[in-house]
């Protein structure tokens, strides 16, 4: 349970509050470079932490990202020319490039040093593997981009979706960080054909958790009986200010999944979802067996997953199955087949993230002791919040891009074994990708 004040902390993400300053301390992933892809093509709408953002790629290939409203008498440049180097205001022509300085103001006279003066809010991009991030923060010289493996390694061994969740960004991720929910709300069911009995997270639904504190976040445990005489231990991380691992890594899965909780405003999630092989490119049928039902289904299909794209901020990510349709629940299939009646494990999660309402009040929740991870990343971030408001410190991970090479991990250990889960497991879970 928090208080209402931490309540709002936590889950308020405009510039000036807590959770906003923290959140403009880090690189935030914010399109996929096939988004953007032509030099001088259409300009897109994005929404990043409660601001209304306009993105283009100039002629030279740069990304800009610059705020909606023209600094003139503020039309949107979302209708701008994208043209030599940089955007141009359709109402009178004033030009800025990806700097934000305004090149040209043709409806001024030729003297006039007016342009010099004006500056249109703008946000540094940077380009990686197929990523553009984007930095909101207050630093000139920002940091590396956080060496997360699933950007370090070559575009045919990562498989990105996204999807715009109708929920704050908070209760999104900390379905990403509970791992208990697995034995429930993903559950295949008998007639699914698939054996409950030979997963562990089916056998054991109710795991002992344990957590520790990282330069980078948190390290999460959870342990539970795999046989006889032997724990299996699922490993996940959290990974400041929003991204998660889910657990078992390489160990238990063809490949390692992971999340990134990107809040658009407080309101509005846009929730990226990662499957990576750090050493080779995937198979079709890998690809194919990421979204299609009834494999464990993490993506939403790219292809029939998502409705016609939209020029609103996010409009490409909205899925078929939404919450104002009740995600086309099917109680046929609830009954005999899956926990939840929605075919797909990502949408499984959206449903359930999204019911809670758009930003749950936590005053009323009971937390019990599967929830220590959500518990200790809650005090991570409204310390680190705090911290950087009354002190001025950088929060964790946000000056150390290497401390970002790790990844999930599981592993089994005799029950009599004095070693600890962590000790075993520690070069599992570093990452190998350069
Ligand atoms: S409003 Fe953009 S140039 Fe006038
Ligand atoms: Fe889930």
């Amino acid at each position: 349970m928090l208080s209402k004040t931490d309540n709002e902390r936590l889950t308020q993400v405009s510039a000036g509050t807590p959770m906003g300053d923290l959140l403009r301390q880090y690189w935030l992933p914010m399109l996929l470079s096939e988004e953007l892809p032509e030099r001088d093509g259409p300009p897109l709408r994005v929404k990043m932490l409660g601001e209304n953002l306009i993105t283009f790629r100039d002629t030279s290939g740069k990304v800009g990202l610059i705020a909606n409203n023209c600094p003139h008498r503020g039309a949107s440049l979302f209708f701008g020319r994208n043209e030599e180097d940089g955007l141009r205001c359709v109402y009178h022509g004033w030009k800025f490039d990806t700097s934000g300085a305004c090149v040209d103001m043709p409806n001024e006279p030729a003297e006039s040093n007016f342009k010099a003066k004006v500056h249109l809010t703008a946000y540094q991009c940077r380009e990686r593997n197929g990523v553009v991030w984007a930095y909101m923060g207050p630093e000139e010289n920002p940091p590396e981009l956080p060496a997360l493996e699933w950007n370090m390694v070559p575009q045919d061994q990562v498989y990105i979706t996204k999807r715009l969740g109708q929920c704050n960004w908070v209760q999104s991720l900390e379905g990403g960080i509970d791992t208990s929910h697995s034995g429930f709300l993903h559950r295949p069911l008998a007639k699914a054909g698939m054996d409950s009995s030979l997963s562990v997270v089916q056998r054991d639904r109710a795991p002992r958790f344990e957590v520790m504190e990282t330069d980078y976040g948190v390290l999460v445990g959870a342990r539970r009986s795999y046989d006889e005489t032997r724990y299996s231990w699922g490993i996940s991380q959290f990974l400041m200010p929003f991204y998660s691992m889910i657990p078992g890594g390489l160990v238990w899965s063809p490949a390692i999944g992971g999340h990134a909780w990107v809040p658009m405003d407080d309101e509005t999630t846009m929730t990226w979802t990662v499957s990576w092989h750090p050493d080779r490119p995937f198979t079709e049928e890998e690809y194919q067996r990421m979204h299609v039902w009834p494999n464990y289904d993490i993506h939403v299909g790219r292809v029939g997953g998502f409705l016609p794209a939209t020029s609103e901020a996010g409009g490409a990510w909205k899925t078929v199955l939404n919450k104002q349709n009740d995600y086309m629940i099917d109680y046929d299939l609830q009954r005999d087949y899956r926990f939840l009646g929605v075919p797909n494990i990502g949408l499984q999660d959206q449903c359930v993230q999204e019911s809670m309402g758009p930003i749950y009040d936590r005053t009323k929740e009971h937390l019990g002791s599967a929830d220590s991870a959500i518990i200790r990343v809650r005090h991570l971030w409204l310390r680190a919040a705090q911290a950087l408001r009354e002190q001025g410190l950088a929060p964790v991970g946000s000056q150390s891009p290497e401390s970002y090479r790790v990844r999930s991990s599981g592993i089994l250990q005799e029950k009599d074994s004095k070693e600890s889960w962590i000790e075993v497991s520690k070069d599992l879970r570093a990452a190998k990708a350069r």
